[in-house]
């Protein structure tokens, strides 16, 4: 019977058009994986940033009840069965040339992604010679959960080589586009894609600030990077509304994560939290915790589906 619920599940309702019904009362996605594409926000590899305890990645994956979110080390040995984590930090949409900056942007991680289920598919053509169980099922890549967490960087960086953020934005986003894209000509069906934060509000951002507008809001936010990530998100939202309609397939998560973010650094005293980050950017176990619920629930969400439903898709949201 759970065989066949396994099978019947992705058949029959992934991906079901739900209008303007209530999508909870849709059966949950159970979800076999989670492949995740991102920055440190949600690295979760060697290098992850030691201080930040659990990501909000790890949250999410934990309300998903996936047990891991293991990073895309180590082909050859590392439990991939849940999925695999291809964020790494410093990780930006848009490959990066100047010295020191990290190869590894999201068509990369897409790359890698790619390699992931080649690997996969080969094991399994010869699987009674090898142990597969390590390795996600070919069946399983369609459907699992996709998340996107990146773009921080490529604003932050234009910030730091003093490009025109406002020119940049276009090309950030139409490759952001594209690895989409290929993820869906991949298999890949559930896209949960998260904005960027109101990075403004960041500790950091005296030290980005250079010569650019340095007025700041009631609350000690730079009025002009706020500005960049909200014409950011809007080009974001924008194109993931279009893509909506070119992969008809895809059930498409557009997820607000500046406005909870904003609300974490600028209140989070009345949060009784001391300070959300350690670093003046990334933020702490329990700031990510708040976070995750505030996100998972789907109240950030366009269409508003919880994580859990989020193979559901609607059109005309
Ligand atoms: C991983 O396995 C492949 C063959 O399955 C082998 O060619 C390759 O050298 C291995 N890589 C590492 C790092 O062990
Ligand atoms: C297959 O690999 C898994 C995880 O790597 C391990 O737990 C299991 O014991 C292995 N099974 C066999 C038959 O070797
Ligand atoms: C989602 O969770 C947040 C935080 O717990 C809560 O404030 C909000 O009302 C919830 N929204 C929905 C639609 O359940």
């Amino acid at each position: 019977m759970l065989v066949l619920i396994q099978i019947l599940v992705p058949l029959v309702l992934f991906n079901i058009d739900v209008g303007a019904m209530d999508v909870t009362s849709l059966p949950p996605c159970n979800f076999p994986a989670i492949y995740n594409f991102g920055d440190s926000n949600s690295a979760t590899g060697s290098d992850r940033y030691p201080n930040a305890g659990r990501l909000l990645i790890e949250f999410m994956a934990d309300y998903l009840r996936i047990p891991y979110v293991n990073a895309y080390q180590n082909l050859n040995t590392t439990n991939f069965q849940y999925g695999a984590n291809f964020a790494s930090p410093g990780a930006s949409v848009t490959p990066q040339q100047y010295p020191n900056s990290n190869p590894f942007d999201i068509g990369i991680q897409v790359k890698q992604f790619g390699e992931l289920k080649l690997q996969s598919n080969d094991v399994y053509k010869q699987a009674k010679q090898t142990n597969t169980s390590r390795l996600p099922k070919p069946d399983d890549f369609s459907k699992a959960l996709y998340t996107l967490d990146i773009g921080q960087n490529d604003l932050t960086l234009c910030y730091i080589i003093k490009l025109d953020v406002r020119a940049e934005i276009p090309n950030i986003i139409n490759k952001f586009a594209a690895a989409i894209k290929v993820l869906y000509q991949q298999g890949a069906r559930a896209f949960w894609i998260h904005n960027t934060a109101p990075i403004g509000c960041f500790g950091f951002a005296s030290r980005l600030i250079g010569e650019l507008p340095k007025t700041q809001d009631q609350n000690k936010c730079y009025t002009f990077m706020n500005e960049m990530s909200n014409e950011y998100n809007r080009q974001l939202k924008e194109k993931v509304n279009k893509l909506k309609v070119e992969l008809p397939e895809a059930a498409l998560t557009y997820v607000d994560l500046y406005t909870p973010v904003h609300e974490l650094l600028t209140t989070y005293t009345k949060l009784g939290l001391e300070n959300p980050t350690f670093d003046g950017i990334h933020r702490i176990q329990s700031a990510n915790q708040w976070l995750a619920n505030r996100v998972v629930n789907g109240s950030m969400s366009d269409p508003p589906i919880p994580i859990t439903h989020a193979c559901h898709k609607r059109v005309g949201a």
